[in-house]
């Protein structure tokens, strides 16, 4: 919250199949166009990784499109692309 405004959100899923306890993944990620490029995505980031390690898990998946999606921001996190789904 910024001002008394939403700057951005994130939606981490830790509530994944009994057969995978160790992963996570982040359903939505969003930052409010105008607060773009300072910083909010990395920090909710931040923290959802924090919730996830200290819910024991090792594996956190996001998604993104290939065209005009997030890839470089979270490359620049260090996630690795895995694949490609269609
Ligand atoms: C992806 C998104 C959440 C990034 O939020 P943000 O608050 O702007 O992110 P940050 O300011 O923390 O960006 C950190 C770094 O990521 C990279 N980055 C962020 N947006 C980028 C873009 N559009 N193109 C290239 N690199 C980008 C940059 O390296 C940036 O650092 P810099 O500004 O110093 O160059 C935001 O652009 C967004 O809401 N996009 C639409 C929804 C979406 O694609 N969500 C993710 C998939 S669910």
């Amino acid at each position: 919250m910024e001002a008394g405004e939403l700057s951005g959100t994130v939606t981490l899923h830790l509530d994944t199949a009994q057969n995978q306890p160790h992963r996570a993944e982040i359903a939505k990620l969003m930052t409010r166009i105008h607060r773009r490029r300072r910083g909010v995505g990395t920090a909710l980031m931040l923290e959802a990784e924090r919730i996830a390690r200290d819910g024991g898990r090792t594996q956190l998946t996001p998604e993104t499109a290939t065209e005009d999606g997030a890839g470089p921001f979270y490359e620049k996190l260090g996630f690795i692309e895995a694949g490609v789904t269609r």
